[in-house]
């Protein structure tokens, strides 16, 4: 039987970081086993809210492939490439541009969020408001049948359908297939300042290329309990960010839930629990880190290269259906 496809992105605008590793790299490796699984970093989409700095958007491609690799995304499983170096892509959004209208697009409650996140004022560009267009070419163009994100993407695949099912009828074929998410990420991990979310753009991340020094640092910073003052106070477990992290990180669960009995009752130090949560931390990330290091650009670079070659060759074919489908072919027997 063959394997079904599945395709997730993410925008190269930093490092990748802990709530990334648990949100969704963990089950990329485990999915790129049972499933033909495409990593597109999304540099173009990545554009539209970073078009006055180009440079930080390129630079940070490799770093991102370099994670990707490092927590154990295997290039041989697993086609790994660049959105940027396909003109497939561009050219999909373009015909579907036509399929879906401006008050659609103003509708979409990730957008609407971001955009107000972002204050772009009155000059909300473009491209910025189509790029849920362009991901459902991304989407289409592998026939993705699976597409793990968190919830936040919903409103994305929903539009993809949208497109999927007006294209078919419009044009009246089957080329396009709709496709289903995949919650993978239930829960977002908090930010080492017990703010919602883990962001680098919050400051608030301890990001997988973090040195030992960084992360210590970092784990010394997280927000406990501000009642908890002397060692035997009593120590509130809910929304204390140590807690939280050693329930996702730490392998051992008797052990956490005994340290979070006595942190209750009083007797266990912020610095105690801290140190801690650092070992385990430390132990978790000096193979990814390691990995990491042992990687040369050259060799990250030409990984990309392959992928985007075979995604290419895809994603061709279904723009070639897309045009066939439209009656758009001009040169294809008349001129050799
Ligand atoms: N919008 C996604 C994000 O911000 C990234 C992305 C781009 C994507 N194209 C995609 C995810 C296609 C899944 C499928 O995380």
């Amino acid at each position: 039987m063959e394997k079904q496809v599945i395709l997730t992105g993410d925008r190269p605008t930093g490092n990748l970081h802990l709530g990334h590793w648990v949100g969704s790299l963990q089950s990329r490796v485990a999915l790129q086993h049972s499933f033909e699984q495409y990593v597109m970093v999304a540099d173009t989409q990545a554009l539209t809210d970073n078009f006055g700095n180009p440079q930080k958007v390129m630079e940070n491609v490799m770093e991102v492939v370099g994670d990707y690799i490092a927590v154990g995304i295997d290039p041989q499983l697993t086609t790994i490439f660049i959105q940027s170096q396909i003109p497939a892509l561009t050219e999909l959004t373009a015909y579907y541009m036509n399929l879906v209208s401006l008050s659609r697009l103003e509708r979409n409650p990730t957008v609407k969020a971001e955009i107000a996140q972002k204050e772009f004022e009155e000059s909300v560009p473009a491209g910025f408001l189509c790029y849920p267009v362009s991901q459902a070419a991304d989407i289409t163009a592998f026939k993705a049948e699976l597409v793990p994100v968190g919830a936040d993407q919903l409103p994305m695949i929903e539009l993809s359908n949208e497109i999927v099912r007006r294209f078919n009828r419009l044009y009246n074929t089957d080329c396009l297939k709709e496709s289903k998410v995949y919650l993978s990420n239930t829960s977002r991990l908090i930010g080492i300042d017990g703010k919602a979310k883990a962001s680098k753009s919050l400051n608030n991340a301890i990001f997988l290329s973090d040195t030992p020094g960084t992360i210590r640092e970092k784990v010394f910073s997280m927000f406990t309990d501000p009642m908890h003052v002397h060692v035997s106070d009593p120590g509130r477990i809910e929304g204390n960010v140590v807690f939280t992290y050693l329930d996702v990180f730490h392998d051992d669960m008797e052990e956490t839930a005994l340290l979070k009995e006595r942190y209750a009752r009083g007797g266990l130090g912020d610095v105690t629990l801290k140190s801690l949560l650092d070992d385990v931390l430390q132990r978790k990330l000096q193979p990814i880190r390691e990995k990491r290091e042992s990687l040369s650009k050259k060799y990250l670079l030409e990984i990309c290269f392959e992928g985007t070659q075979r995604a290419k060759s895809v994603a061709q074919k279904t723009l070639q259906e897309v045009k066939d489908a439209m009656g758009i072919d001009f040169f294809s027997d008349n001129i050799k």
